[in-house]
């Protein structure tokens, strides 16, 4: 089975206007956003509080793309089947989030939802070797995890290019969550990416009220992403 590894943006709403999600996401996607991205934080495996399943329930019915939910939680098989009722399409946990990612992705898959495997900076390509078979996105952070508006990490990109080697022609999307601009898009397309999360660059000098920023925003990475492409 083959993918569309066509460029794919996924605004991140942890840098949208929190008193207005509903508008926030329908404007995303009316400006272009291919899929939006939900990040759910526990205040344990981040320094953060974001999300429950009641509010990731809320979001859903604002979006009409992909739901793509990032869950930087710990212990997280016991949150999964909430997270898949609330209308995730994606579920990411962290390999670092526990010791049985093996089961965790199994778990993932049989609530319904595509399953991603998140690697934190400090974790290396190759820890994801006997998942391979299990996931559908692996997610590379180029930030430590917790915040939007971090600066990219760039000793990343090797490992981007290390995982889309042992990839190969498998179903499995690679995405980038972090420090994602029109300078960096190019460098992790041009490693082998195609998902690109980006939070404080779509939504920088926007708002519901002037939401044509967010499609400059968007269309801005596309096309540094896509020049990457050649
Ligand atoms: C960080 C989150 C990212 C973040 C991206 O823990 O997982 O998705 O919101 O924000 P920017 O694009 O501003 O780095
Ligand atoms: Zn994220």
């Amino acid at each position: 089975m083959t993918i569309d590894r066509s460029i794919k943006i996924a605004p991140s709403i942890l840098s949208a206007d929190f008193a207005n999600f509903g508008a926030e996401i329908r404007a995303i996607e009316a400006e272009g956003a291919d899929w939006v991205h939900v990040d759910v934080m526990d205040g344990h495996f981040v320094p953060n509080l974001t999300f429950g399943p009641p509010a990731v329930a809320a979001f859903r019915k604002h979006v009409t793309t992909v739901m793509d939910v990032h869950l930087m939680i710990a212990p997280v098989d016991a949150y999964i089947e909430a997270y898949a009722a609330a209308g995730a399409d994606i579920i990411t946990a962290h390999i670092e989030a526990g010791p049985h990612t093996h089961r965790t992705m199994q778990a993932i898959r049989a609530s319904g939802a595509k399953a991603g495997v998140a690697l934190n900076p400090g974790t290396p390509a190759e820890a994801v070797e006997y998942l391979l078979d299990m996931v559908d996105m692996i997610c590379v952070m180029t930030v430590n995890p917790g915040f939007g508006g971090q600066k990219f990490i760039h000793s990343q990109i090797d490992k981007i290019a290390k995982l889309r080697a042992m990839i190969g022609d498998r179903p499995i999307h690679i995405e980038i969550d972090g420090g994602v601009t029109v300078e960096t898009a190019p460098l992790v397309v041009a490693a082998g990416a195609d998902v690109l999360v980006a939070g404080s660059a779509v939504f920088k000098g926007g708002s519901v009220d002037a939401p044509g920023v967010y499609g400059e925003n968007i269309r801005a990475i596309r096309k540094a992403a896509g020049d990457a492409r050649g």
